[in-house]
């Protein structure tokens, strides 16, 4: 039996059912060699190595030809559920799925299939912090650039600046977010409503005018998403004494 958070049992979902195309790779990219093993493989090592996890959904595209061959695929704690046509459906799909089996009042971790460097030191940092926590809290980094936005786009391929955003109160929101399921729920299938497609899970609460918690983590839990992440990935992974 897993540890248990004031009661309610973890889970975790992983929406896996993007195609990569910014990467552009013949596999999609939770699905790429990093040091021996995929991305999605070692997203699913990190969760399943936890002892407050109860099970996993893993949300995958109908075209998926590579999930058969996980390491993790005849685990009976990894469930699938089919994803959609954004990373919101996918994860709404794999809410649904674990709406059968856990109660509302559970929590649900949601994390990037394209983030294996997350760290077992800020999950356990994440997961302090659900005990008492009345919204949900994300992982995430402040920001340390100084900030600048774009001008309407022009014809023509010069991009200006409109203004500089002060960054005091800027933080890059990571993965995992972590909400109770009857409330995450509620919160997508309120954003899918007002035909919203947000682009991570806090944002939906946050449009229910909840505020979730920002939790300090660190940058190097990166969204594989170009081809120099892979490299600095595995870079990442040696760093923390994850690859022999
Ligand atoms: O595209 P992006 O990098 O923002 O995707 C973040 C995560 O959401 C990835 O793990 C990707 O596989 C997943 N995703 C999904 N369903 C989609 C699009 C993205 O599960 N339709």
């Amino acid at each position: 039996m897993s540890e248990a958070i004031d009661g309610a049992a973890v889970w975790v979902v992983i929406p896996a059912a993007g195609a990569g195309r910014r990467f552009g790779a013949a596999v999609p990219k939770q699905y790429l060699d990093l040091a021996g093993r995929t991305v999605l493989d070692r997203v699913l090592d990190l969760f399943l190595g936890h002892p407050a996890i109860l099970g996993c959904v893993v949300a995958l595209s109908a075209e998926d030809d590579w999930w058969g061959d996980s390491a993790h695929c005849d685990d009976p704690r990894v469930q699938r559920a089919p994803g959609g046509a954004e990373r919101c459906d996918s994860v709404a799909s794999a809410l649904a799925r674990l709406g059968a089996q856990a109660a509302t009042t559970d929590w649900v971790l949601v994390h990037d299939a394209a983030r294996p460097c997350l760290r077992r030191t800020d999950l356990d940092r994440l997961l302090a912090a659900l005990v008492d926590e009345p919204v949900g809290a994300l992982l995430a980094v402040p920001v340390h650039d100084t900030v600048k936005q774009a001008a309407a786009a022009a014809a023509g391929p010069i991009t200006r600046v409109a203004t500089t955003v002060p960054r005091q109160l800027l933080w890059r929101a990571y993965t995992p977010q972590a909400f109770r399921l009857g409330l995450l729920r509620r919160a997508l299938a309120a954003a899918a409503a007002a035909g919203l497609a947000v682009t991570d899970d806090a944002s939906a609460v946050e449009l229910l005018g909840l505020q979730p918690r920002l939790i300090e983590g660190q940058a190097d839990n990166l969204k594989i998403t170009r081809p120099e992440d892979l490299p600095l990935a595995q870079f990442f992974l040696t760093q923390q004494g994850r690859l022999c």
